[in-house]
Formats: structure tokens, C-alpha cells, sequence
């Protein structure tokens, strides 16, 4: 995610700059820049690469002024280049803006605003905000901010100012977030409070909709136009907790952010009561979709878990024979694929060396390579023909969460997308899974507000055995594999996931003692047969921890705990149902004292076989 950093005041504003940037290097980003003004003009300077890396662009330069703002860049539209960098400004660079989220009309505003003659150097959504307020400034920057935020959709926190305006910054915030700090030499703005720490005693997080003006002498926020009072809170975190956001550990983090990185994901590429779904310039078009007759998805881990509900669902909607290979298989299987066969790699990453060769073997055999990926122009989606980008922001504990959650996501949309170059689903249809999928960031957020002290209790009593099993028919199965990886990987306990209807065949033997068994259960059509596998187990001494949907009627009277979680289409379920595993991993991790985000052996990234 991006960072932003503003200060104006009585000193120098770089040294904060600088060093707000810096304290906002773990969001991740690929480059970085600064906008100082001082007599009359803004001066800016961007650099790819690290902050480091700037610092040695405007080695020597003086570069003065007691007002600015800055920026780290995490690509969302464009890629890593000083042109795509913030602070961007407008035609005639009187105004710079720094911005975090995304707009989703801005094709739509850079049209009306080229019409206008307005000019455009970078291939970013974020340009469009500063040609908009020149468009709107008859004099008054706050006036002109206001007018021109009307008119943006989609998530942004931004920070301009403008040279014929000059004494203030102006702050606006929908969605992503950007703080106030107040300082003794001046007053600050940052996305983050990390920035913050060693500047300020007192803070304000801007609300979504207020407008902040900021001058060295004070703060005033507007909402709708009218002064309000903001809610100033003291500043007593140290810097870990603050990168963490306040939680324990970033693992806590990134699970609770998920709702904000389905709604990225989803930004700009789905309408509410639209059949349409947008991925951008694909080569995969209504003419190679013609000509394909198997899809194979390709990963590793995680990743390959999310392939797995690819397989499901497009079997559904396609009609067409998928496979899904773990990659360090597949890269030396000699696997038959060819020019009519579409490979879909997945990768958090895009580094994963595995699925890197994978992608390779795949390409070389004539297979139309498509890369969903977290990280832009990773190896992964350069070696790609095309990439769907999955926009979780930078993932920093070993144990993937919000990556699985976007990536299946990223999955869903290119099935639909896919779904309606074959004409294989109605509109209506469409419309409806897309509806659905609009509400689901909510529904996450509604298991966080209805469920956390349930989930946690059973994670408690998990944390106890030695081993789990997961059980789930389906796209529950499917995800009971994710929920298998997530509890072994960070609190070791040996957990393995099996069909249900499978249990029978083997494992029952083990299913003694209370032996934790973790029931995905949302599947109508095969309800009744996942209540009697559950049933098997139940009176074998299984200790049953059931994951259903609210107002399921049946699994309360063979589990022994139930996380009930908000009804959704069962095609969409995984987005779900994966939610209180991951917490039940994360909550079992800590009760037995394991390094949550950095568990024994392994490594973010597996960049060597
Ligand atoms: C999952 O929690 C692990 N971090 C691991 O399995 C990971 O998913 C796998 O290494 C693939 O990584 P990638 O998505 O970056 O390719």
C-alpha cells in the first residue's frame, strides 16, 4: 500500500519527509518522491526504487520550503517509473497531489479533462486528481478540492497543495487511511502513525468524507463544508506496535485488513447491478477463449489452494476440464498442454521458483500463460501473456491470508469474465454473482464483529492436541486444505485435510481421544451427506468444530462448537468459510507461544526449489 507523509510549519519540511517515508517502508512500495514548496514554486522529485535511492537523486540539492508532501509508491495502475511516481501535478504544475486507494472513474475523468486540454504524462489513476482541482480553482485551493472530490469514485487518501495558494495542505480521505498529526514546529500528515512517532504527542485520524485544511497554526476539518471538532487522540504507541497497526502481530493485521483488500481487489473492475466484469487490456480474448478446451492452474501452497477453487468453480461455469498442479510437480512432469490449453499461475509473490518454472514449461508448450499476482512486475507477471493483480498491499507475515482471500477473488472475477467471452452464463446470472461479490467485504467484516471471542475459544481448545483434522466436501473441502496449511504452519500442530467422504477410507482410525475435527459445512446440495461424515466422527470421539452458515438448522446437534458465518451464494463460500480458519490458526498459534509471523523453517518467499 501506499504511504504518504506532509508537513507544514516553522521548519524545513525534507528531514520529515524523508524520514516519514521511511518509517512507512513496511507497507511496501517500488518508489518514492517528494514535493517542497518554498517562494512562489513547488519543486519535485521522484525516484523508482527505494527511499535510499531518492536521497541519492537530491544529494547536494538544496531543496527549501517549510511546506511539502511525499510519497511511497505500491503500483497499482502504471508501473514502477519516475513518471508514474507521486506527487503528481497538474498541466501546468501549480498543484501536487500524493494519493493512496484507487479512483475507479478516472478513464472516465481523464477523457472529460483532456477534452479540456489538460495533458497527462503518467498511466496512473492518480494524475487525474490534480488536473481535476486546477480544473475546478478559481483562487481558493479548499474550494476547489471540495468541488473536484465530488466528482472522484473509488478509495483515496490525498494530500495537495498549490503554489497560488500556498500556507496550507489540503487532506481528504475515503476509504484509505490518513492521519493528523500536532506538533510543536508544525503540523504533519501521514497514512500511518509510524510516521508520526517522534514528531507529535496527539493525533486525528480523518473520518471517510471529511476534508482536513492544515496550516502551521492548526487544523480545521470540514464535513459537507461545516467546521467540525475533531477527535484528537495521545500518541503513546512505540514503532512496532504502530507498523502492526496497534495488533499483536502483522499476521492479525493483514487477516483484519481483508476487508479492505477485497474491496482493491474488486475496485473499478465490477459495477453494483452490472453484468460486466473489467480486468483491464487482457490478451485473452472472446477469440482465444474460442480456441480453449482445458485450464490448468499452476502454484504453490497457499497459492495452489486457491488454484483449487478455481477448479471447482470454473467446472461449473465453463464446462471446461480443469487441472490443478502443485508446480514443483508439474514443472517436471512433461505435462500435455498446448496453444489450446489456458495456464493460470498464481503466485503472492510472483517469485516462487517453483511455479516460476512451471509458468516456464507451460509457455514453452505453446499454453497461453495468464499471472494473478500480488506484486507488480514480479517475474512471475512479466513472464506472463497476461496479469490480473490481486491488490492485498504488501503481505508481510510468512503465514498468507489476505493474499488467499484476493487471489480466490481474482479467481472469481476471471471467471465471470471468462464465463461471458464463452457465453456460457446468462446476464443475469452474472449479475448476481457479482452483486454477491459486492457485499462480501462486509460479510468478512461482520465475522470480525459477531464471531472473534467464538472463533477464539474454539482455537483455545485446538491449541491443546497434537493433531487436527479438517474435513469439508467440495468447495468446503477445498478450503478445509487452506485451513490444514494455516494451523500447521504457524502453531505445528499436525493437521491434515481430507474429503469427508473420504474418512472412511483410513483416516477414521485416528479420529479418537477429542480429537479436534474442523467441519466446513455451507454446501447445501451435500448437506446431508457432510452431516453424517461429521456424525462418523462425532461418535468415535471426534471433538467436532463446526463452520456453517447463520440459521443452519441441523449442525448444532452434531458439532460440539459452531461459527456461524453470514449466508452467501455457496459458490462464493470460500471467501468465507476460510476467514475463521485463519484465526483459528492465528489464535492457536499464540495460545501455544509459536513465532506467528515468523514460524520455524520457513520463508515468505520460496525463491530457490
Ligand atoms: C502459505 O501461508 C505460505 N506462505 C506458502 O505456502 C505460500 O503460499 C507459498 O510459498 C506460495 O507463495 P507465493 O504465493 O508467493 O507463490
Amino acid at each position: 500500500m501506499c504511504g504518504i507523509a506532509g508537513y507544514i510549519g516553522e521548519k524545513q519540511a525534507l528531514p520529515f519527509l524523508i524520514n516519514g517515508l521511511k518509517k512507512l517502508e513496511y507497507r511496501g512500495y517500488d518508489s518514492a518522491g517528494i514535493a517542497i514548496y518554498h517562494e512562489g514554486r513547488i519543486e519535485v522529485r521522484r525516484q523508482t526504487g527505494k527511499i535510499a535511492e531518492l536521497e541519492r537523486s537530491i544529494a547536494g540539492q538544496t531543496i527549501e520550503g517549510t511546506q511539502g508532501i511525499a510519497h511511497t509508491r505500491w503500483a497499482t495502475h502504471g508501473v514502477p517509473s519516475n513518471r508514474n511516481s507521486h506527487p503528481h501535478r497538474d498541466t501546468d504544475g501549480h498543484i501536487a497531489v500524493v494519493h493512496n486507494g484507487i479512483i475507479e472513474n478516472y478513464l472516465e475523468l481523464r477523457g472529460e479533462l483532456e477534452d479540456k486540454g489538460y495533458t497527462f504524462t503518467s498511466e496512473t489513476d492518480t494524475e487525474v486528481i490534480p488536473n481535476l482541482i486546477a480544473d475546478c480553482f478559481k483562487g481558493d485551493l479548499l474550494a476547489a478540492v471540495e468541488e473536484a472530490k465530488a466528482r472522484l469514485r473509488g478509495s483515496y487518501a490525498a494530500v495537495c497543495m498549490s503554489q497560488d495558494d500556498p500556507g496550507r495542505l489540503i487532506g481528504i480521505r475515503q476509504d484509505s487511511p490518513l492521519i493528523i498529526g500536532y506538533g510543536d514546529d508544525g503540523n504533519y500528515f501521514a497514512s500511518d502513525i509510524p510516521a508520526l512517532i517522534g514528531y507529535v504527542k496527539s493525533y486525528t485520524v480523518l473520518k471517510n468524507g471529511e476534508t482536513a485544511v492544515m496550516t502551521k497554526e492548526g487544523v480545521t476539518i470540514y464535513v459537507d463544508g461545516s467546521a467540525v471538532e475533531p477527535e484528537v487522540e495521545a500518541l503513546t504507541m512505540d514503532l512496532d506496535a504502530a507498523e502492526k497497526g496497534g495488533y499483536e502481530h502483522f499476521m492479525l493485521k493483514e487477516i483484519i485488513e481483508q476487508p479492505r483488500a477485497l474491496k482493491d481487489c474488486l475496485s473499478g473492475r465490477i459495477s453494483y447491478g452490472k453484468h460486466v466484469v473489467d480486468l483491464g487490456e487482457l490478451k485473452l480474448n472472446a477469440a482465444k477463449m474460442e480456441k480453449i478446451n482445458k485450464i490448468v492452474m499452476v502454484a504453490c501452497g497457499t497459492a495452489y489452494h486457491a488454484c483449487y477453487v478455481g477448479r471447482y468453480i470454473y467446472e461449473k461455469m465453463l464446462r471446461i476440464p480443469v487441472e490443478v498442479e502443485i508446480a514443483s510437480e508439474f514443472r517436471y512432469r512433461d505435462p500435455i498442454l498446448d496453444e489450446k490449453t489456458l495456464t493460470i499461475v498464481v503466485s503472492q509473490s510472483g517469485e516462487t521458483a517453483d511455479t516460476l518454472a512451471a509458468l516456464a514449461e507451460a509457455k514453452r508448450k505453446g499454453s497461453h500463460i495468464l499471472a494473478i499476482t500480488n506484486v507488480w512486475e514480479s517475474s512471475i507477471a512479466r513472464e506472463a501473456h497476461d496479469v490480473i493483480y490481486t491488490r492485498a498491499g504488501l503481505e508481510i507475515a510468512v503465514a498468507s491470508t489476505k493474499a488467499y482471500t484476493t487471489q480466490v477473488l481474482a479467481i472469481y472475477l476471471l471467471g465471470l469474465y471468462m464465463a461471458e467471452l464463452k457465453g456460457k452464463m446468462i446476464r443475469r446470472e452474472i449479475q448476481t454473482i457479482i452483486n454477491e461479490l459486492y457485499r462480501l467485504p462486509d460479510k468478512v467484516q461482520k465475522i470480525f464483529d459477531d464471531q472473534l471471542d467464538t472463533i477464539k475459544a474454539m482455537a483455545e481448545k485446538i491449541a491443546d492436541h497434537e493433531d487436527a483434522f479438517f474435513i469439508g466436501r467440495d468447495l468446503d473441502y477445498v478450503v478445509a486444505l487452506e485451513g490444514a496449511l494455516k494451523l500447521k504452519e504457524i502453531s505445528y500442530i499436525h493437521a491434515e485435510a481430507y474429503a469427508a467422504g473420504e474418512l472412511k477410507h483410513g483416516t477414521l482410525a485416528l479420529i479418537v481421544d477429542q480429537v479436534p475435527v474442523i467441519s466446513v459445512c455451507t454446501q447445501k446440495i451435500l448437506e446431508e451427506k457432510m452431516i453424517s461424515n461429521i456424525k462418523e466422527a462425532q461418535t468415535r470421539d471426534g471433538q467436532i468444530f463446526a463452520i456453517a452458515f447463520e440459521g443452519d438448522p441441523v449442525i448444532s446437534s452434531v458439532a460440539d462448537h459452531v461459527c456461524y458465518l453470514p449466508k452467501t451464494n455457496d459458490l462464493l463460500a470460500p471467501i468465507l468459510t476460510v476467514i475463521p480458519l485463519q484465526l483459528i490458526a492465528y489464535y492457536a498459534s499464540v495460545k501455544r507461544g509459536a513465532d506467528v509471523d515468523k514460524p520455524r523453517n520457513l520463508a515468505k518467499s520460496v525463491t530457490v526449489e
